[in-house]
C-alpha cells in the first residue's frame, strides 16, 4: 500500500463525507461522496448526481475523478480514495468506478469505503485484480 497516514486516510474519509453532503440524489436517497489524494498532494472531492433517466447518473467517485483531470490535467496519478455514504450502508465502489480509477491510479492506493462491518481499507489492485485494458500491436 502507498505511504498514508491513518491521520490522513481520515481526514479523506471526512471530506469524502462533506462532499456527500452536496449529493443530488432525489431518486434513491442515497448520498455519496468520494475524495481523492492525487500524488501532488492535492484533494478532489465529487459526490453522485442522479437524473430522471437513471442511467444517466453519475457516481460519486467518477464525479471526482472527472473533476480532478478537468482541473489538474491528464497528468494526475491517485494515490489514495476515500468514499462514504450519509446512509449508514456499505457502498464499496461500483465495477464502472473501479474501471474508470484504473486509468489514474497507483495500483497499491489505498481505498477506504463503508463496508458491512465499518469503514473497510483495501488496495486498488485487491479491488479490481483484472481490469480491462487494451494493448493493440
Ligand atoms: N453510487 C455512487 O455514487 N457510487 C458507487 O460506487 C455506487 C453507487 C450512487 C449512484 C446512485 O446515485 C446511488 O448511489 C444509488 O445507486
Amino acid at each position: 500500500m502507498t505511504n498514508l497516514t491513518q491521520p490522513a486516510l481520515e481526514k479523506l474519509l471526512e471530506l469524502a463525507r462533506q462532499a456527500a453532503q452536496h449529493s443530488y440524489s432525489p431518486y434513491s436517497g442515497f448520498r455519496v461522496g468520494a475524495a481523492l489524494q492525487l500524488t501532488s498532494g492535492k484533494i478532489v472531492t465529487g459526490t453522485n448526481v442522479e437524473n430522471v433517466s437513471f442511467g444517466l447518473t453519475i457516481c460519486a467517485e467518477r464525479a471526482a475523478l472527472v473533476r480532478a483531470v478537468s482541473q489538474f490535467g491528464p497528468k494526475i496519478r491517485i494515490a489514495a480514495v476515500a468514499v462514504a455514504n450519509l446512509n449508514g450502508l456499505a457502498s464499496p465502489p461500483c465495477g464502472a468506478c473501479r474501471q474508470m480509477l484504473a486509468e489514474f491510479i497507483l495500483p497499491d492506493a489505498p481505498m477506504v469505503f463503508p463496508a458491512a462491518d465499518g469503514a473497510r481499507t483495501m488496495t486498488f489492485n485487491e479491488m479490481l485484480p483484472l481490469g480491462f485494458e487494451m494493448k493493440l500491436k
